[in-house]
Parts: structure tokens; C-alpha cells; sequence
């Protein structure tokens, strides 16, 4: 419900080349306890005042010299949402055909010449309620959506951060720290940024990558922990951490679990054919498992595993390079080289504590 003091702070501009009618509308309006009043004679500085202001109401003339209220109305129409602001006409009596042509201008109501104070209140104040009303509903509406917005970013980030902690403990079993997906989840955005991926899908690959190797937690210990070469079977079951991985995220229409089940069951396919599980080459790998591949293979290179030291940065860089067209797609190949150095400087910042 709208407060007696709303309305009468409500803002009231008012046209009209007559002072006497100004003074006239300044009083009765003054009397009914309004006090935001603003007037003018000269129909263009009304129509300067009406884009510099936020009026709640305007009074306008119809008949002035010059610039008459009809093309005062058509001005207004260069305002976006123009008809939010009601326009009260002024018109004198009996005078059907200004009426029309006002209401199609754009015109909410009509004051008939010579005025009756009670009548121009009751008018003011019916489209002052609803004026006021709807920027009421508009404000209340501007709060909701910056509550849902507020709300929806929180269950995203708590999804993210699920996701996140999930593929830790997936990692934790073969890795002890956890860092080895903060590092590839990173280089794989700054790939997918070189080749033009937008914002959005970046964040996608960034929050889905770390989910690469969820599929490990199937993989028995004997197996993933075990310190010396795999035996061929032993291999076999390893490669079935990509089918895991996937049945874990897959049938789930959220575009983050669909990217992660696709990269769970693309990144050790090989631009060649020769990867696994299904031997599928070139584009008919999914673009993210083919960026993750790069991203996962040169952090497993360079960082310290248990049966192996840390591979240099170059030694991994020409590795990379020598199975361009083999393992990996020549052209992420090419983006990885261009976006080297960022990279390093990734690889620099989340360094194993050891
Ligand atoms: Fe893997
Ligand atoms: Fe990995």
C-alpha cells in the first residue's frame, strides 16, 4: 500500500505556456500537500527536464506556440520506457478529436480547461498510484532477481566445489597432494582460451577437468598403487578407469556433468587412433578430452611421481612436440607452444609442497 507521504513526494513535472495556469496548478497542488513540483512555460525545456529527471507524473498543454503538446508527447517517446511516466493532458472542453490524438501520442488522462481542483487531484492521484505502484513492483522485482542470482551462485559454487573435492579423493589415492588437477585444469583453460573458446566454456573445461580421472576410484590398490611396470592385465584394468569415470557422470542432463563424462572417456584417446577406450582418432574425439590430453599428459611428465623424478621443462615441452599428429592434435599443439609461458608460470604457482 502506498503511504500518503509517497505520493506527495511524488516528482510532478508541469507544461504549459500560461503562468496563470502554472500558478493555478502550483496552488491547488501545493494545498494538497505536494511537494516536488516542477514548472515550466517553454515546452523545450520541459522536454530537457523530462530526460534529465525521473518524473513520476507530467501536466502538460496541448495547445502552446512554437513546439505544441503534441510533439512535447512525440519528444517523450525518444525516452526508453517512456511509457512509464504518465502524461496528464491539459485540453479544453469538448475537444474530441485532441483527446484522440493525445491518447494516441502517448497521453494517459485528460484535464479539461478551465480546472477543478478536485477533479485534477482525483485524476493526479489515480495515475500517481499506479505510477508509484509499478516502481514499487520494479524495485521488489530488482531485489528478487538479485536474490535468485545471489542463490543461484551459491548452489553453483557449492556444486563446483563438491566436484572439486570429489576428484581430490579420486587424486588423493595416487597423488598425495591434489595439486596435479588445480595445474592441468588451468593449463587446459589457457589452451582452450588460444583457440577461441569463450568465457563460458572455459569455465566449463576449468571445473569439469579436475573430474578427468574420477574413474580411479574403481581401480583396485594392487593396481593403482602398485610400484613397478603393470603387467599386461594389470593394464588392461587400468585403461577401464575411463569406462568408470564415465558410468560415475553420465545420465545427468547438467552441462558440467556432460562435459566431464566426455572427458573422462576421451583424454587418453590419441589424435591417431592408437589411445584407448575406444580407439577413435582426430575430431571425432571430443575437443575437451583433446585439450585435457596435452594439459594432464605434460603435468604427469613434469611432476614427481612415485617410480619416476620429474621430467625438465624441456624434455616434457619436446615430448609433447615429437607426438604432435601422434598422441595429440597438432593444432592444440600449436596453441599449448603459443600459450607457453603462462603455463609456466601456472606450473611455477601450485608447485608440490613436498
Ligand atoms: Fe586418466
Ligand atoms: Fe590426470
Amino acid at each position: 500500500m502506498l503511504s500518503e507521504e509517497s505520493i506527495n513526494s511524488a516528482k510532478i513535472l508541469i507544461i504549459d505556456d500560461e503562468p496563470i495556469n502554472l500558478d493555478i496548478l502550483e496552488e491547488i497542488l501545493d494545498n494538497a500537500g505536494f511537494k516536488n513540483i516542477t514548472l515550466t512555460s517553454k515546452p523545450e525545456e520541459g522536454v530537457k527536464l523530462y530526460f534529465e529527471n525521473e518524473f513520476d507524473l507530467v501536466l502538460l498543454d496541448i495547445l502552446m506556440p512554437e513546439m505544441d503538446g503534441f510533439n512535447v508527447l512525440k519528444a517523450f517517446q525518444k525516452r526508453e520506457k517512456y511509457t512509464e511516466i504518465p502524461v496528464l493532458v491539459l485540453t479544453a472542453l469538448n475537444d474530441p478529436s485532441t483527446r484522440l490524438k493525445a491518447l494516441k501520442g502517448g497521453a494517459r488522462d485528460f484535464i479539461t480547461k478551465p480546472f477543478s481542483a478536485m477533479e485534477v487531484l482525483a485524476r493526479i492521484q489515480n495515475l500517481l498510484e499506479i505510477r508509484l505502484s509499478q516502481k514499487q513492483l520494479n524495485q521488489i522485482n530488482t531485489i528478487l532477481d538479485f536474490k535468485v542470482q545471489q542463490r543461484t551462485n551459491e548452489l553453483k559454487d557449492t556444486m563446483f566445489e563438491i566436484t572439486h573435492r570429489l576428484s581430490i579423493a579420486a587424486e588423493y589415492r595416487d597423488n598425495e597432494t591434489g595439486m596435479h588437477i588445480i595445474r592441468m585444469s588451468l593449463y587446459s583453460v589457457e589452451i582452450a582460451q588460444q583457440i577461441d573458446f569463450s568465457f563460458d566454456q572455459c569455465e566449463l573445461l576449468r571445473h569439469a577437468a579436475p573430474m578427468h580421472d574420477i574413474g580411479k576410484i574403481g581401480i583396485p590398490d594392487s593396481i593403482l598403487l602398485k610400484p613397478g611396470k603393470l603387467e599386461e592385465d594389470e593394464m588392461e584394468e587400468m585403461k577401464t578407469h575411463t569406462l568408470i569415470g564415465a558410468k560415475i557422470l553420465e545420465g545427468h542432463p547438467s552441462e558440467l556433468l556432460q562435459t566431464a563424462r566426455d572427458i573422462a572417456l576421451s583424454h587418453h584417446e590419441r589424435w591417431d587412433g592408437n589411445g584407448y577406450p575406444f580407439q577413435i582418432a582426430g575430431e571425432k574425439i571430443s575437443i575437451m578430452g583433446r585439450i585435457i590430453s596435452i594439459a594432464d599428459i605434460f603435468d604427469a611428465l613434469t611432476s614427481r611421481r612415485p617410480y619416476k623424478s620429474p621430467w625438465p621443462v624441456d624434455k616434457a615441452k619436446e615430448f609433447i612436440a615429437e607426438n604432435s599428429g601422434k598422441i595429440f592434435d597438432p593444432k592444440l599443439v600449436t596453441a599449448f607452444f603459443e600459450v607457453f609461458p603462462k603455463i609456466l608460470i601456472i606450473k611455477d604457482k601450485f608447485q608440490e609442497k613436498y
